[in-house]
């Protein structure tokens, strides 16, 4: 994720520009950068920081022009740094671009370009689309054709706003899987990532489509296909939104978004790291790494709050796909405990959504005293976490805003199936298993989307349950840690108090609570735990527990004993915590918001813990 801004009109286009980044900085705040043209040539200014560095910086160095674009940005490729800031520029400075998502195919594309004399000077993988274009431009394209070709030539992910020296008048911009909206004034265009950015100027908006192209000279603007030149008619919406609900997308909350946002979040986690016919992973963070993990005989991943379930769901995935003995701790605890740890065939993979969670960074320390090779699986790019590992894998799943975490631990699964596959496959794992796994977790996506559409349900639910005041949540195997998350969900932002465990150990204390008043959400997806899971729940509804099943479509004798029943479509049991977990934040968000919480706020929480 990223904010990107484009300005032009008749008005000074850095005032609105600045306005539009720091309505966007949700969407990334790790630098920022913008390029106007002043009537003569394009100046870029560039920084490290949040949008308030750039606007500090242009309080020194004002650029003064009618024509421009700017950046807020997340990292992706390349750490957080004045030369990986965008806008990005091809050798000759003559292009300037601004991109939000992940050119999957950069490092083929960027060889190709060095041995035709590009020079690169950032680490990212946006820098091609410059340079390309640049080289359309040589060959007489215009700016248009130029960013056309180009587009047809890279795989991924990307909004773009692209402006040229040789064509200084005209911004072109396109789109592929990240949002991007064209606000449509009286006398000036402002294209953006999201109306929040345009509001203030206009409500006349018009959302571009996957692989549309926008080429807007003054104030006249054409819309076409990447593919033909053929002009799209695009209607004009008037878009009524408030500024505060335009930086949610309309929903009524960032926590609602991100549960929202699931599916283009494995999206992004999963992209180009797949080789489904070889049933392969590809994770190039941990490349360096790769011989040194074929000869690791045991595993310990180390995490926080959230990060800890997923790792434990994780623990179950590496011992049964990869087979590799492993254990997981949680961070607060491993530092303080003296873990014995052989350096030759031990390591320790730590989980952190923020990379700056202090518990865990001490045990990457921790780790590293004793010589063992660490790695991470980290959402912020160039964060603490990520440059004190020896290697690991970015979840690549944008900013996470509510202080509850929906998308990040949705995410983490994804990576740490990818991972499971990478270790699977470098020891026992079949390629044909391999193959199912990668199958199967391209389906993901679209799954979510399936549980999402039925959210209304869930609302149903909440509201039938909000009054009370005590919930277990339970769940077997790969769905033990998850029922924990379930639990933790609902404390966090409802106060309400609520217990997660594994089902087999309710009968060891757990069920004297259980009456009519002490309702359990049991998962029970169709796996290979089922029965004894359907054993369970017979127990808590001879105890008049009312219960809340998450189960598979279709198990229709699953609707005989339990109260309500919430489906999830059916996928290889390693991966049910990922679906299962959506209609658990779902139903936490509901009753929270029933009960008028401030659910992006939850009292006494912070994102990110960085003391003890
Ligand atoms: C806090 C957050 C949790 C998160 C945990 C670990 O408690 O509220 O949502 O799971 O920290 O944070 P990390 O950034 O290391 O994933």
């Amino acid at each position: 994720m990223c904010g990107i801004v484009g300005y032009i009109g008749k008005k000074q286009a850095s005032p609105i520009l600045l306005d539009g980044l720091k309505r966007l900085e949700y969407r990334g705040y790790d630098s920022a950068g913008m390029a106007v043209w002043n009537g003569s040539q394009i100046d870029a200014l560039k920084v490290k920081g949040r949008v308030a560095a750039l606007e500090k910086l242009l309080a020194g160095h004002p650029l003064e022009g009618p024509v421009g674009i700017a950046h807020t940005r997340w990292a992706t490729h390349g750490e957080p740094s004045d030369r990986n800031a965008h806008p990005h520029s091809d050798s000759e400075g003559n292009v300037f671009v601004v991109h939000n998502g992940i050119i999957e195919n950069y490092k083929t594309l960027k060889q190709q370009l060095e041995k035709e004399g590009s020079v690169f000077s950032s680490d990212t993988d946006t820098e091609v689309l410059a340079h390309l274009i640049a080289k359309f431009l040589k060959t007489g394209s215009t700016l248009e054709r130029a960013v056309k070709k180009s587009l047809t030539l890279v795989k991924g992910a990307y909004a773009i706003v692209v402006m040229a020296q040789s064509e200084p008048e005209t911004l072109v911009a396109a789109r592929l899987s990240s949002p991007l909206r064209i606000g449509v004034g009286a006398d000036q265009l402002i294209i953006a990532s999201d109306p929040s950015a345009i509001l203030n100027y206009t409500s006349q908006i018009i959302t571009l489509e996957d692989n549309e192209v926008a080429v807007i000279k003054g104030v006249e603007y054409t819309i076409s296909s990447l593919k033909s030149d053929t002009v799209i008619d695009k209607e004009v919406e008037q878009i009524e939104w408030d500024l505060a609900e335009a930086e949610k997308g309309g929903f009524d909350h960032f926590m609602l978004k991100e549960i929202f946002e699931q599916p283009e979040t494995v999206r992004n986690s999963l992209r180009g790291r797949i080789i489904v016919e070889d049933g392969r992973a590809v994770l190039g963070g941990l490349a360096s790494v790769e011989e040194r993990l074929r000869s690791i005989e045991r595993l310990t991943l180390v995490a926080c709050g959230t990060a800890s379930y997923a790792a434990m769901i994780g623990e179950y995935m590496l011992e049964e796909y990869a087979g590799i003995p492993t254990e997981v701790a949680i961070a607060s605890e491993f530092r303080y405990r003296k873990p014995i740890l052989n350096p030759k065939t031990d390591a320790v993979l730590v989980l952190s959504q923020s990379g700056e969670t202090a518990d865990t960074l001490a045990a990457v320390k921790e780790a590293k005293e004793k010589g063992v090779l660490t790695l991470g699986i980290v959402n912020v790019i160039g964060s603490t976490i990520a440059r004190e590992t020896d290697a690991g894998v970015y979840n690549h799943a944008g900013p996470e805003i509510g202080v509850a975490s929906t998308k990040v631990f949705v995410s983490q699964l994804t990576v740490l199936a990818l991972v499971t596959l990478l270790l699977g496959r470098q020891r026992q794992m079949s390629s044909v298993m391999g193959g199912r796994i990668a199958e199967a977790l391209l389906k993901i996506p679209e799954q979510v989307e399936v549980i999402l559409a039925q959210s209304g349900a869930v609302v149903a639910i909440a509201d039938q349950y909000k009054g009370f005041q005590d919930f277990f949540f339970l769940g077997r195997k790969y769905n033990f840690p998850l029922a924990l998350e379930g639990a933790i969900k609902l404390k966090e932002i409802s106060y309400i108090h609520a217990e997660g465990g594994a089902s087999g150990e309710l009968k060891h204390g757990p069920i004297a609570m259980i009456d009519e008043d002490f309702p359990t959400v049991f998962i029970v997806p169709n796996d290979s735990v089922y029965e004894k899971n359907v054993s369970n729940i017979e127990e808590v509804k001879a105890r008049k527990g009312r219960v809340i099943a998450i189960a598979t479509e279709g198990d229709a004798d699953i609707a005989k004993i339990a109260d309500n029943v919430i489906y999830i479509p059916k996928t290889l049991e390693m991966l049910t915590p990922i679906l299962a977990v959506v209609p658990l934040q779902l139903f936490a968000y509901h009753i929270a918001t029933k009960l008028g919480l401030d659910v992006d706020r939850p009292r006494n929480l912070a994102k990110s813990v960085t003391v003890e």
